[in-house]
């Protein structure tokens, strides 16, 4: 990709966002910022998930994921979702989980539980589309954390 359209894609807006899952009976969780709702009926969600990411096989086989809303005092959780060790990554924190097994931090500020109904591959990212089964507003108040709060805007590359 040459310099001017990274240049291009470096101001589009994102949020950030954890994405879990749990697979027999452990969590697996990382920070994702492309997210996108794709459809109101059913309500659809896709997230893109780079194709070496260690997360996303668990994923595949645990068939539901959730994606949360972080709020803008929560960056400090990037760091611990960046740890090398996956297992580690919940270590210490508190989280409930869900019906469908998905692992949910307890002071996020939302979250949806989504099974995962197709994989689409074109490029580098794999795309997940989930199908919402359930979300809750965990507060009410509170501003969503998002790549501007950061300086910096995920672009795919690593
Ligand atoms: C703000 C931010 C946004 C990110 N967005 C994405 C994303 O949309 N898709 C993706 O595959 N990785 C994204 N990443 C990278 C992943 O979080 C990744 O887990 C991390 O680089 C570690 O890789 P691993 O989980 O395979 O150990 C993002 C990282 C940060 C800090």
């Amino acid at each position: 990709m040459n310099k001017e359209i990274e240049k291009v894609l470096g101001k589009f807006s994102y949020g950030i966002y954890l994405l879990t899952c749990r697979y027999e009976d452990t969590d697996y969780g990382m920070i994702i910022s492309w997210v996108t709702q794709v459809s109101y009926d059913p309500p659809l969600v896709l997230a893109s998930v780079k194709k070496t990411r260690r997360v996303l096989p668990y994923i595949e086989k645990a068939k539901y994921f959730s994606l949360q809303v972080l709020e803008n005092t929560q960056a400090e959780i990037l760091d611990r979702f960046k740890v090398p060790s996956l297992e580690e990554r919940f270590t210490g924190l508190s989280y409930q989980i869900l019906d469908t097994g998905v692992p949910v931090l307890t002071n996020v500020l939302a979250y949806v539980e989504c099974k995962l109904v197709d994989v689409l591959g074109p490029g580098d990212h794999a795309l997940l589309v989930g199908e919402i089964v359930s979300g809750e507003c965990i507060k009410d108040t509170g501003v969503p954390l998002t790549c501007r709060d950061l300086g910096k805007v995920y672009l795919g590359k690593y």
